[in-house]
């Protein structure tokens, strides 16, 4: 496999709802839940490495030990289109705290331009899943996770749904250390680098924009 920090969360669950937001029949109603179901379907893989701690626990018979999360999970979605995932995610992590990270990738320049940014306090002893549902050329993923870096961050984890090769080089390329997961990875960029077949403009079919 070329790209050793990349998990691909095939289950025929995930594949089954990929078909169906690949569809461009697929309404923006459908498109929105669908992208939440899958988002929370990849929770229990995506977490599956966090560290937890064990706490003394008195059950009606005896006490025990049970274990919890060893630190707090703070979700940082893109905007737009990463929240479109974050509802599906705290319906299982409803703790979570969330960061949010305006990006939008210039229409000429295709570089990311930062245009808001709100993150909680202390990223440093955070679990972080920084969270967009496309990976194209990396370029926004990339500047987010130097973001958060800057910021303290050091436990990161980024999360889309599409990948492209090139965009995954590239990230693996600026942050080697950093997992990424997706439910695919397709075949290419286009040349407006566009995710082939991917599944259009994330961002306007979340949210019926065009
Ligand atoms: C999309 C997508 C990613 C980015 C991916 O956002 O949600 O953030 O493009 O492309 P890249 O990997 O080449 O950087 P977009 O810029 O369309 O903004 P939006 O979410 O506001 O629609
Ligand atoms: N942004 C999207 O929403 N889709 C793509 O294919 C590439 C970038």
């Amino acid at each position: 496999m070329e790209f050793k920090k990349l998990y691909i969360l095939d289950h025929p669950l995930i594949q089954q709802k990929m078909f169906y937001l690949r569809n461009k029949h697929t309404s923006n109603l459908n498109f929105r839940a669908i992208l939440n179901e899958i988002s929370e379907l990849m929770v229990y893989e995506i977490t599956r490495n966090m560290a937890v701690c064990p706490r003394e626990v008195e059950t009606p018979l005896e006490k025990a030990t049970g274990y919890i999360l060893a630190k707090p999970v703070t979700l940082i979605p893109i905007l737009r289109a990463g929240l479109g995932m974050s509802d599906g995610i705290l319906r299982l992590i409803p703790h979570a705290r969330v960061g949010h990270l305006g990006l939008y990738r210039d229409k000429k320049t295709l570089m990311p331009v930062e245009y808001y940014l709100k993150f909680p306090g202390d990223l440093a002893k955070a679990e972080i899943f920084i969270i967009d549902p496309m990976l194209a050329t990396a370029g926004s993923a990339a500047a987010a996770v130097d973001c958060v870096k800057k910021r303290g961050g050091l436990s990161i984890t980024f999360v889309c749904l599409v990948a492209a090769p090139e965009g995954v080089r590239y990230l693996q390329e600026k942050h080697p250390e950093l997992p990424i997961y997706t439910a695919a990875l397709d075949r290419e960029l286009n040349d407006h680098k566009y995710i082939m077949p991917g599944l259009g403009d994330a961002g306007d079919r979340i949210f019926g924009t065009e």
